[in-house]
């Protein structure tokens, strides 16, 4: 029997439709509407249909965005100002500085700026060890997608085997970290996993992955996961979006891999919806850290 395919865009707008409930929620509330800012820099073609989709997004949920462009010419200075200034706006709850930054602006230092508390992607160290000891105020949004795929579809993750493959700040890192911990928000069971994080160096590659019940693939190599690597019935996420000839393709080879695996999420229309998603709930938390309300959540 084929896998079972996850399809990311009905549970994206699954989710999207609860969080708008609780935007209007916090907004009859509070009288405030949570609003996101997004710094793009440069005109990269990926990076601005990825910021209209997030501006999209938010404008569904009842979330304000706004748009603060800058050129490609800009210095780290002129954007640490204009992260400086965002910091400082109280109408301004979440901050997106949206990567790859154009080559000569130092983004490490760029990321280090933005507030703990505005910070939707969760790339400031101060969140990152948040995460690692299982307390964390943001959950970058991919992952935060991930788990909720998981979880939505009841998919346990606890005392398996989970490998991902790829190392990134963004993805690899933060996903080992969340699976396994005690929990990430959504219950015990997307959680506590064994995981083996694999990169470019990791040897017997393909033994790791055919042994995992869940295999997380985001290393950027197009159609990478074949049928051999694939333990039969196990969960393949593909967090891939790769730009070929052939047009937008995955980590993990589709076709090959669809008759080894229990689930599989397709690209596109797997894992990128749900991203979306996680960065409005994120906007939202940052709202709610910002107005004192966090305690709202459980309502
Ligand atoms: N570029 C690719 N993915 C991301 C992401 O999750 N956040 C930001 N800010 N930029 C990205």
């Amino acid at each position: 029997m084929p896998a079972t395919i996850l399809d990311g865009k009905a549970l994206a707008k699954q989710i999207q439709a609860e969080t708008k409930e609780s935007v209007a929620k916090f907004i009859t509330q509070q009288q405030v509407t949570p609003t996101l800012a997004a710094v793009l820099v440069g005109d990269d073609p990926a990076s601005q249909v990825y910021v209209r989709n997030k501006e999209r997004a938010c404008g569904r949920a009842g979330i304000d965005s706004q748009l603060h462009r800058m050129p490609a010419s800009s210095t780290t200075d002129e954007l640490l100002a204009k992260v400086e200034s965002l910091n400082q706006d109280s109408s301004v709850h979440g901050i997106l500085v949206q990567l790859p930054l154009p080559d000569g602006i130092d983004s490490r230092k760029i990321l280090d700026a933005v507030s703990p508390d505005k910070d939707v992607d969760a790339f400031h160290p101060h969140n990152v060890g948040l995460i690692s000891q299982g307390r964390p105020k943001f959950l970058p949004c991919t992952p935060h997608g991930i788990v909720q795929m998981l979880a939505r579809h009841q998919i346990s993750t606890s005392g398996k085997r989970v490998v991902v493959l790829g190392r990134s700040d963004i993805v690899g890192k933060p996903m080992a970290m969340m699976l396994s911990g005690h929990g990430c928000g959504v219950g015990s069971d997307v959680a506590n996993a064994t995981v083996t994080l694999c990169h470019s160096r990791t040897q017997n590659l393909a033994e790791l992955t055919a042994e995992a019940d869940v295999l997380i693939a985001a290393i950027g190599q197009p159609k990478f996961v074949t049928a051999d690597m694939v333990k039969p019935g196990a969960t393949v996420i593909d967090v891939g979006i790769n730009r070929t000839d052939d047009g937008l393709v995955g980590d993990v080879d589709f076709d090959a891999v669809l008759p080894v695996a229990g689930h599989l999420t397709p690209v596109p229309g797997g894992v990128g919806p749900l991203t979306v998603t996680m960065l409005l709930e994120n906007t939202l938390m940052a709202a709610r850290i910002q107005t004192g309300c966090e305690a709202l959540l459980s309502a």
